[in-house]
């Protein structure tokens, strides 16, 4: 007997809870054999696999999954509560699942929660779609509810380009038409819920026989120290001595050995997980994927994709978040948004940015090449979520719609004069000095004493300054979150380029976002990039008002002010804190010095 995934969903009170109650109930009457029949766990937990790294993120998931079966047939379903602020769950349920139900209230017909649900089970490829219209008796039984309803859904379901969903009018309390067939419902002629949900084809069809995908979860060392690979194929099928490539890499090798747990096995289909050796020793670890030798997936670092966001605050385009696609893990920069999705209408929507549950289109760079498969050919190549590094939630769910070449035609140039040796005929260690703190709290003055003092020493210096970065280079920027985090980055990779130039560079930006400070930390080798929090009270910033801009902020004036109504998120660990209230900014200067000096 085979297994069958799927999810409710719809709008709160259209009763889903109701309905898998009744499921549970009318189909626990199987004898004791078909129970004993059901059985096995471990499908269950290979099933909900794809969940576990988010749950070692501590996010919790808000998805009860349940197991029944009947003769035919096993089931898990995931109840995914229907409120807006639970889009996430229903993502997460959607994206396991093999086929949903959505169930709409005969008396109200489709609300925008309907449409919503649709559009995400549309962007996550939902296989097979059953609407259940419920509560047919509170609408007399009435045929012509049920047509109008199910016509409605059908247009929907077109335009989003969803399987065609079978549409059933039942009565989830008393049990019409969900296992049992109604006699109220006499003009009805199709299947009830548990026949269409028998009649849904397995899963296996459609990975059997496609090329093999095994993403590797971890590299292990046997007994004799001999290497094994751990991870679960994904899709097509793995034999000892099948010819594989190993990427990103690329190294093609061959199967050794194939175990599932400790018992050694000729071969495994999809959805095992189990553990394996090759014939090479090759560079392995977590995130490589080992593919069918002769159809290996591609790499890319940009794509365009499909994203709903999960995350309580709005996309920060062009903010590094933390990519998971499969076991892969990188950093990716969201841009702006191509456009948001309408759910009433299905229109493409000017947007600058996407909030809680909005559904829309980007692009996206990482930091380091992906092994993927469009979403609509790979799941699990396909599909990720975006991590916000600060605080770890789980911001979005994407599906790679198709891989952009933009940067393919482009090669890194080795030059034969390197950073080092830039460096050495200048006598000095490159370093970038970066300060932060809020506006008015001594930064430019600090940054100048601190480059005379250079100068003085004979070393070579730059200073970039907020104020002058934004005349030029930056005058298209303004000070809303997106605009920082750009300035910040353009103003990184200035710094970057100084540096490699051999070059003491100092900046002096507010740089409020300790996502962007940590980012430019990054971009340089390590122990070269210095924290200086120049740190004083915002009332002492205000009281000194030397550009009387904080005047202007709160005569409003003058909005997205720092400190007044946009945030600053102070250095949680700089490499040097300065306290303007006790050091003048002479000796602020002469800190900063002994620090350059060790
Ligand atoms: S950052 O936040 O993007 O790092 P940056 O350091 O470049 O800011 O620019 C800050 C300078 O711009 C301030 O010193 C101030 O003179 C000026 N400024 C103008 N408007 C604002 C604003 N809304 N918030 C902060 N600074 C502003």
């Amino acid at each position: 007997m085979d297994l069958l995934c799927f999810i409710t969903c719809g709008s709160v009170d259209d009763g889903k809870s109701t309905l898998i109650g009744r499921l549970l109930h009318d189909c626990a009457a199987l004898t004791d054999e078909q129970q004993a029949a059901l059985g096995s766990e471990p499908d269950f937990a290979e099933l909900l696999d794809g969940l576990s790294d988010e749950r070692e993120q501590g996010i919790t998931i808000d998805v009860a999954w349940r197991y029944f079966g009947t003769p035919r047939r096993r089931f898990i379903i995931g109840d995914t509560p229907g409120h807006e602020q639970y889009t996430r769950n229903m993502v997460t349920g959607a994206s396991v699942a093999d086929a949903a139900v959505l169930l709409v209230d005969a008396r109200k017909g489709l609300l925008s929660q309907t449409r919503r649900h649709a559009a995400i089970l549309a962007l996550l490829g939902v296989r097979a779609l059953v609407l259940a219209v419920n509560k047919m008796d509170l609408v007399g039984f009435a045929a012509e509810r049920f047509e109008e309803i199910a016509g409605d859904f059908a247009a929907v379901a077109t335009r989003l380009g969803l399987p065609e969903p079978v549409a059933i009018p039942v009565v989830a309390l008393s049990g019409a038409n969900v296992v049992d067939r109604s006699g109220d419902t006499s003009w009805y002629g199709g299947p009830t819920l548990i026949e269409a949900l028998e009649a849904i084809p397995p899963a296996d069809d459609l990975g059997a026989d496609r090329p093999l995908r095994l993403p590797v979860q971890t590299v292990l060392r046997d007994r004799e120290g001999k290497r094994l690979v751990a991870g679960t194929v994904a899709a097509g099928r793995i034999a000892r001595g099948d010819p594989v490539v190993v990427l990103p890499g690329g190294i093609e090798t061959k199967v050794a050995g194939l175990w599932i747990g400790e018992e050694e096995v000729a071969s495994a289909e999809a959805g095992r997980a189990l553990s394996l050796s090759l014939a090479d020793e090759v560079d392995c670890g977590r995130g490589a994927v080992i593919a069918a030798a002769d159809a290996a997936p591609a790499s890319a670092d940009r794509f365009e994709a499909n994203l709903v966001w999960l995350g309580d605050e709005p996309l920060l385009a062009g903010r590094g978040y933390w990519l998971q696609l499969g076991t892969q893990s990188v950093t990716a920069f969201v841009q702006r948004p191509k456009y948001e999705l309408g759910i009433e209408t299905g229109e493409r929507l000017a947007a600058k940015t996407l909030g809680p549950n909005a559904i829309g289109v980007a692009e996206l760079a990482t930091d380091r090449p992906l092994v993927f498969e469009p979403y609509e050919d790979s799941r699990t190549l396909g599909g990720f979520i975006l991590v916000d590094k600060e605080t770890n939630a789980t911001v979005a769910c994407g599906m790679i719609r198709f891989a952009l070449r933009r940067t393919a035609n482009l090669h890194w140039q080795e030059l034969s004069v390197d950073r080092e040796a830039r460096a050495r005929i200048k006598g000095q260690t490159p370093r970038v000095v970066w300060l932060t703190g809020l506006s008015g709290a001594g930064k430019s003055t600090i940054a100048n004493l601190l480059e005379k003092k250079l100068h003085a020493a004979g070393r070579h210096s730059f200073l970039l300054d907020g104020d002058n970065v934004r005349h030029g280079l930056n005058r298209d920027l303004g000070f809303a979150d997106a605009d920082r985090v750009e300035n910040i980055r353009r103003v990184g990779e200035v710094a970057r380029l100084m540096a490699d130039a051999g070059l003491i560079v100092i900046t002096a930006f507010i740089s409020p976002f300790r996502a962007e400070r940590e980012m430019v930390r990054d971009m340089l080798p390590p122990g070269e990039f210095l924290e200086v929090f120049v740190d004083t009270t915002l009332e002492e910033a205000e009281r000194r008002d030397p550009k009387g801009l904080y005047a202007k902020a709160r005569s409003g004036e003058l909005s997205n002010f720092t400190g007044i109504d946009s945030p600053y998120e102070p250095p949680l660990a700089p490499d040097l804190r300065i306290d303007t209230q006790a050091l003048s900014a002479e000796q602020a200067a002469e800190r900063i010095a002994d620090l350059l000096r060790t």
